[in-house]
């Protein structure tokens, strides 16, 4: 029976036969113990001389890393391993045999696995962050489904800059200027107008001169908008939204987890609600903690949200920054107009900014008043004013970075390993 490792506990006791690579291998005189890996999951196969004809055996003995095979066995229960099953080989048929494959067993420094990042993706560790990255994709669909919203596909290629101009990808658009998006917020208020409650998927990009832990240079975000949502819905359908895909990891990849040594005592604790304090009380928090050169409207470098995070065992979030510090779309607090209803979530353990959201204005001359104040060209967004020309009501979003998320619930130090080919300043290959 031909099948995958993911499937072997419905064989137990019986022949199986899966295409496999070898991924590690330790061998005695009269036995070859076999790390298989067939993309679904890792298994041990077990070769005993006694058990095989004299061919097989030397197969087992002499096979590189890499290498790819056919490989039969009798599925076997296996207390001692984590994934719980073991094969008994019987047969094994090569397909393509590897050469001196450049990721050994042994320690690799961290420039020379990037420059194999196509290779590298089939080591335990990496297959295990992209389960979970997957998992987190899964269950952000079934989320948002499940909540009544709709997927909407903003495009790449734009005219217009929600985030300022100064981190943009420039490029030609036949004869005219177009950029890389580095959000799609602005379109999905549209489509928020059109079909109340809505969410996207899909790459961002910021020409980012930063070379910390946390920035990539294309990311991934997923932006959800709903009409009809002030700032007090917002932060309540972030709480239950990150929640969810932190539980849905934990149910649904316990062996990835556990491959990561991740200390999930610390995930299971994430259910909503959420602690906030606003950008003040932060402020305060971090002249308590020694931090004592900040100042009322200063940034949070990422040292000031570690501190932050430090004091709570939830992501926190941080509300109403001052004004001057956010985007030009953000509502101010009718109370106070000096500061914005928005909110960061910053991630417990050191992870950072995972979220940034707000309401936003819907008044038609207060936005055009700060699109001026930006000193953005109005005719570049005349179409986002005229949303709050026809039927303009309260609406609120957010954006989820999934790579600072993925290495969060993964308890991954870098951003780099938590997507397929990171694009990272200096490097475009591979
Ligand atoms: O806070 P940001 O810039 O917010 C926006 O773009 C809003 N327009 C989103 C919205 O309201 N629809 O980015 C949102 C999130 C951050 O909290 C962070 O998680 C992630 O995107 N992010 C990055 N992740 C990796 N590398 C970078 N260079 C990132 N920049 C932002
Ligand atoms: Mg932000």
């Amino acid at each position: 029976m031909k099948t995958t490792i993911a499937e072997v506990s419905k064989y137990v006791g019986k022949e199986v036969t899966i295409g496999a690579w070898l991924a590690n291998k330790r061998s005695s005189g009269k036995i070859a113990f076999l790390q298989l890996r067939d993309g679904t999951g890792f298994i041990q196969g077990v070769v005993e001389k006694s058990q095989v004809s004299e061919d097989v055996f030397k197969i087992a003995k002499s096979m590189t890393q890499e290498t790819s095979l056919y490989v039969t066995g009798m599925v076997r229960v296996d207390e001692r391993s984590p994934f719980g099953y073991e094969l008994a080989v019987t047969n094994l048929e090569i397909i393509h045999e590897a050469v001196d494959y450049p990721i050994t067993p042994k320690e690799h420094g961290v420039e020379f696995l990037m420059d194999h990042r196509h290779l590298w993706l089939r080591s335990k560790r990496q297959h295990a962050i992209m389960k979970i990255r997957n998992e987190i994709i899964r269950a952000t669909y079934e989320f948002f489904n499940n909540n009544g919203f709709v997927k909407i596909d903003p495009p790449i290629l734009t005219g217009s800059a929600p985030e300022g101009t100064t981190e943009l990808f420039h490029t030609k658009y036949f004869d005219e200027d177009a950029y890389l998006s580095q959000s799609g917020q602005l379109y999905m208020e549209a489509a928020a107008m059109a079909l109340g409650k809505v969410f996207s998927f899909g790459p961002t990009f910021r020409a980012e001169k930063s070379k910390t832990r946390r920035h990539l240079i294309e990311f991934w975000m997923i932006e959800p908008e709903m009409a009809f949502y002030e700032f007090e819905d917002n932060l309540k359908v972030q709480e239950q939204y990150v929640s969810y895909i932190v539980q849905s990891v934990l149910k649904n990849c316990s062996l990835e987890l556990k491959t990561l040594d991740r200390d999930t005592s610390k995930l299971a604790n994430i259910q909503a609600p959420f602690p906030r304090i606003t950008y003040d009380e932060a402020i305060q928090l971090l002249h308590k903690k020694g931090f004592d050169d900040i100042q009322w409207g200063d940034d949070f470098g990422a040292p000031h949200e570690t501190a932050i995070a430090e004091s709570f065992d939830k992501p926190v979030f941080i509300t109403h920054y001052p004004t001057v510090l956010k985007p030009f779309y953000m509502q101010p607090d009718p109370n106070r107009p000096n500061v914005v209803l928005c909110a960061d979530l910053i991630a417990p353990e050191g992870y950072g900014e995972i979220i940034g959201g707000s309401e936003r204005i819907h008044d038609y001359e207060l936005l055009k008043q700060r699109l001026e104040e930006h000193n953005l060209p109005l005719d570049a967004y005349k179409w986002y004013l005229e949303l709050r020309q026809y039927g303009s009501v309260p609406h609120s979003g957010f954006g989820l970075g999934l790579e600072r998320t993925v290495a969060w619930i993964c308890g991954v130090e870098h951003v780099r390993e938590t997507i397929p080919f990171p694009r990272l300043l200096n490097r475009l290959y591979p």
